[in-house]
């Protein structure tokens, strides 16, 4: 039933064409599915245009798509600067900024434009969907699913349940993460959910260590990679999944279950206040000097 109803997804809007949009837009078009990926910024709806083609042509030169998938999937994509053109979605995931007030605005426009069958699920990565859905008149219909970074390659889907998700919507969206290729764990709606409220306190126990001179970034990251058998270390990872959304993430876990365990490390702040958010501003705890995926060695 679960699988008829993700079967019957045809369209899928995506907002935020930044790292997890593009990747989940790009997702869905190699599923089969018309995707709209909406941004406010027209560079990054340039970007994203420019990631995907790359991707989908990396994983069919590797033969985990077909040739012919490579304009099929392509010519599935519609990007736009107009929410309006969501209208026709079945199903919208939303990817824009960590920020509750960007996202609550977001899902209270969202309400009004999209067709009243449409679910409306939200990428946060540590943020109430309880609340997200009290800005709408359908709070039944509206989910957390939760990709990880890359979406392309990582496995796992996060699907967390607001208080007043239905069993239909769970179903649907599961079948749907299905559709994709992705594992599925099912998280109650509280902060950080299962992987967040595991992994940022890490990543903020790492600046810490970094912030106190416990150690160089680079024995900190070699460290936890090879004495804990991660395929990276924290602050790397940090620098990978974007510092501001560290940040945002520490700020929900502090200000959602207290506790001066999840106080935010003074060095990340300083981080993002100066602007080194990560890979993607080209500077985070390290500097990353060209395309590629390793942080340069040269602060
Ligand atoms: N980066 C990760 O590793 C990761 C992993 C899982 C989930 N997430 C979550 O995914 C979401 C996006 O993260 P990201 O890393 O892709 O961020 P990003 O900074 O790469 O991209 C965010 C995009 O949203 C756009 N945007 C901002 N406000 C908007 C609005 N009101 N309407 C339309 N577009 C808007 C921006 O222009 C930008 O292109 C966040 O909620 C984040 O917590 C991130």
């Amino acid at each position: 039933m679960a699988g008829e109803a993700a079967a019957k997804v045809q369209v899928v809007g995506v907002i935020g064409a930044g790292q997890m949009g593009s990747g989940i837009a790009q997702l869905a078009a190699v599923a089969g599915i018309d995707v709209w990926l909406q941004d406010t910024d027209r560079a990054a709806l340039d970007r994203a245009g420019d990631a995907i083609s790359d991707s989908i042509r990396r994983l069919a030169s590797k033969g985990q798509i077909p040739q012919s998938g490579i304009s099929e999937a392509l010519n599935r994509l519609r990007f736009t600067l107009e929410l309006n053109d969501l209208r026709s979605a079945d199903v919208v995931i939303e990817a824009i900024v960590e920020s509750e007030d960007a996202k609550r605005k977001l899902f209270s426009e969202l309400d009004k434009i999209t067709k009243a069958s449409c679910i409306l699920a939200s990428n946060t990565s540590s943020i109430s969907i309880t609340r997200l859905a009290s800005q709408t008149q359908r709070p039944s219909q509206v989910i957390g699913m939760h990709f990880m970074n890359p979406p392309a390659i990582m496995k796992l889907v996060e699907i967390i349940r607001g208080t007043q998700t239905s069993d239909e919507v769970f179903a649907t969206v599961k079948a749907l993460a299905e559709r994709f290729g992705k594992n599925i764990v099912c998280s109650r709606d509280f902060p950080g959910f299962i992987v967040n409220r595991i992994l940022m306190p890490m990543i903020n126990e790492a600046f810490y260590a970094l912030y106190t001179g416990i150690a160089t970034r680079e024995d900190i990251d070699m460290g936890m990679k090879l004495g804990t058998n991660q395929p990276m270390g924290p602050l790397q990872l940090a620098d990978f999944i974007g510092l501001d959304i560290c940040l945002s993430a520490m700020k929900t876990l502090h200000g959602g279950l207290g506790g001066d365990r999840y106080s935010p490390c003074p060095l990340l702040i300083q981080y993002v206040d100066a602007g080194w958010l990560g890979k993607k501003r080209g500077r985070g705890v390290y500097s990353y000097t060209d395309q590629g995926n390793k942080p340069s060695p040269r602060m």
